[in-house]
C-alpha cells in the first residue's frame, strides 16, 4: 500500500482537495491519503467548516501556522512538515496551487527526495511581484508529476523544459507534465448537482458578485477606495451587489483609515456585505449572479464554468484563456477603469465558451496518473 500526504492550508486548496480526495477514495486498497493542514487559514469558514462541508477527510495534523509575513508564515510550516514526513515516510506529497503552504510542502518534500505531485502546475501570469507567481514557479521546478489544468499551462511547462506526456517513468530527477483538466470544474459540477438540497429557497438573481483579497490591492488605499466607489456606483444603478469580504480586506479598510468607505458599503441597501462564505454558500450566489468582479484566480474560473462574465480586478491573470475567449476583462484598479471594463463586458455579445478546463473528470485522471507512477 502506497502512502500519499496531501498538504492544504488555504481555502481554495481545501476545495480542490475535495475533488481529488473523492477520486482517491476509490483507490483505497492501493493507496492511503493522509491530509496535513498547515493552518494558513484558520477562520472557520475558510478552514475547518470547508472540510466538513465538502467532505474532505479531516487533517491528521494541523500545523497552525496562522498569519504573518510570507517568510514567517512559510517558516512556521517547515519543521512540522519535515518531522511528519520523517515519521510517515510517504511515497509522494500532493500539493495544490500557489500558496505559501504549497511552497513549504514543495521545499521540504524536495529536500527529502520525496516525489512532489503538483495539481495546477504550469500557470504563469508573469507578475513577479506576486507571491503566488514565485510560489508556483518554485513548486513546479521541484515537482516530479506536474498536473496541468489547461493546454496553455502544459505549453508553459514544455517551454520550460519539462517533458510532456512522456513514456518513461518520472522521478524527482526526471519530472513529467500531464494535461488533466481542472479539478475545480469537477467540484462545481459535483456540488451543483447536490445544491438544490442545501441552497435556500429564496435566491438573489441578477446580482454582481464581488470579491477582493490580493495584497497588491488591499495594501493600497487608492485601490480599496476605487473598488468601493465602483461597487457603490453599480448599486446606485439599481443592481444588487453581494460582497463577501476576506478578513484581510476588511482589516485593510480599517488599518488604512477607510472607515467611511466601509460604512458606505455596509449601509447601502442594495449591497449585501458579509464575511467569507463557504463554498456551498457561495455557489448559489454565483449561479444566480449576472456578473463577477474579482481578483481571485479560482472565482474567475468558477464564473467561466457557469457562463458568467468576469471583471478581473488585476492587470494580468494566470488564466489568460478567460480573457482570450472574451468572457473576462482585466482592469487597473481605479473606479473609472473598473466600470469601463464592466461596460465592455455588458456591451459585447456573449461568445462561445471553449472547454479550456477539461471535461469535469480531472480528479480521476490525476488519481490514475498517481497510481500509475507512484
Ligand atoms: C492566500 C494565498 C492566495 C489565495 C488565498 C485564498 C499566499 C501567498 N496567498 O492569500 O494565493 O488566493 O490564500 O484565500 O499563500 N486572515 C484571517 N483569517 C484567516 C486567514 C487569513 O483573518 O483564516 C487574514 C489575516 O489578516 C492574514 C491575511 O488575512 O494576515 C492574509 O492571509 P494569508 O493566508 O497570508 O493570505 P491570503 O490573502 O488569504
Amino acid at each position: 500500500m502506497k502512502t500519499l500526504v496531501t498538504i492544504v492550508g488555504a481555502r481554495p486548496q481545501i476545495i480542490k482537495a475535495s475533488a481529488v480526495s473523492r477520486a482517491l477514495v476509490t483507490a483505497a486498497g492501493a493507496l492511503r491519503e493522509i491530509i496535513v493542514h498547515t493552518g494558513q487559514h484558520y477562520d472557520g469558514k475558510m478552514s475547518l467548516d470547508l472540510f466538513r462541508e465538502l467532505r474532505v477527510p479531516l487533517p491528521a495534523l494541523n500545523l497552525e501556522a496562522g498569519s504573518g509575513s510570507h517568510a514567517l508564515q512559510t517558516a512556521r510550516m517547515l519543521p512540522g512538515l519535515e518531522a511528519f514526513f520523517h515519521e510517515i515516510r510517504p511515497d509522494g506529497v500532493l500539493l495544490y496551487g500557489d500558496t505559501n503552504s504549497t511552497l513549504a510542502g514543495a521545499l521540504v518534500a524536495a529536500r527529502m527526495h520525496l516525489p512532489v505531485l503538483h495539481v495546477e502546475a504550469g500557470l504563469r501570469s508573469g507578475e513577479h511581484n506576486m507571491p503566488e507567481e514565485i510560489n508556483r514557479v518554485c513548486t513546479d521546478r521541484v515537482s516530479t508529476l506536474l498536473f496541468a489544468p489547461t493546454a496553455r499551462a502544459l505549453d508553459n511547462l514544455g517551454r520550460e523544459g519539462v517533458p510532456v506526456h512522456p513514456s518513461f517513468l518520472p522521478s524527482p530527477e526526471r519530472p513529467a507534465a500531464f494535461l488533466t483538466g481542472d479539478v475545480m470544474l469537477d467540484n462545481q459540477r459535483y456540488f451543483l448537482e447536490r445544491l438544490d438540497e442545501t441552497a435556500p429557497a429564496q435566491q438573489l438573481q441578477g446580482q454582481v458578485l464581488a470579491t477582493l483579497h490580493r495584497e497588491t490591492v488591499t495594501a493600497d488605499p487608492s485601490g480599496l477606495r476605487a473598488f468601493a466607489r465602483a461597487l457603490l456606483d453599480i448599486a446606485e444603478e439599481g443592481i444588487p451587489v453581494v460582497l463577501p469580504l476576506h478578513p484581510r480586506t476588511r482589516n485593510s479598510f480599517a488599518a488604512l483609515g477607510l472607515d467611511h468607505e466601509m460604512e458606505a458599503l455596509a449601509k447601502h441597501p442594495r449591497i449585501r456585505l458579509s464575511g467569507p462564505l463557504t463554498y456551498l454558500e457561495l455557489l448559489p450566489v454565483l449561479r444566480g449572479c449576472s456578473m463577477v468582479m474579482t481578483d481571485s484566480g479560482g472565482l474567475q474560473k468558477e464564473a467561466y464554468f457557469l457562463g458568467k462574465p468576469v471583471v478581473i480586478l488585476r492587470e494580468r491573470t494566470e488564466w489568460e484563456e478567460i480573457v482570450a475567449s472574451g468572457w473576462g476583462v482585466t482592469t487597473p484598479i481605479d473606479a473609472a477603469s473598473i466600470l469601463e471594463a464592466r461596460r465592455r463586458l455588458l456591451g459585447a455579445p456573449l461568445p462561445g465558451r471553449p472547454a479550456f478546463f477539461g471535461d469535469g473528470h480531472a480528479a480521476e485522471k490525476i488519481r490514475d496518473l498517481i497510481l500509475e507512477y507512484l
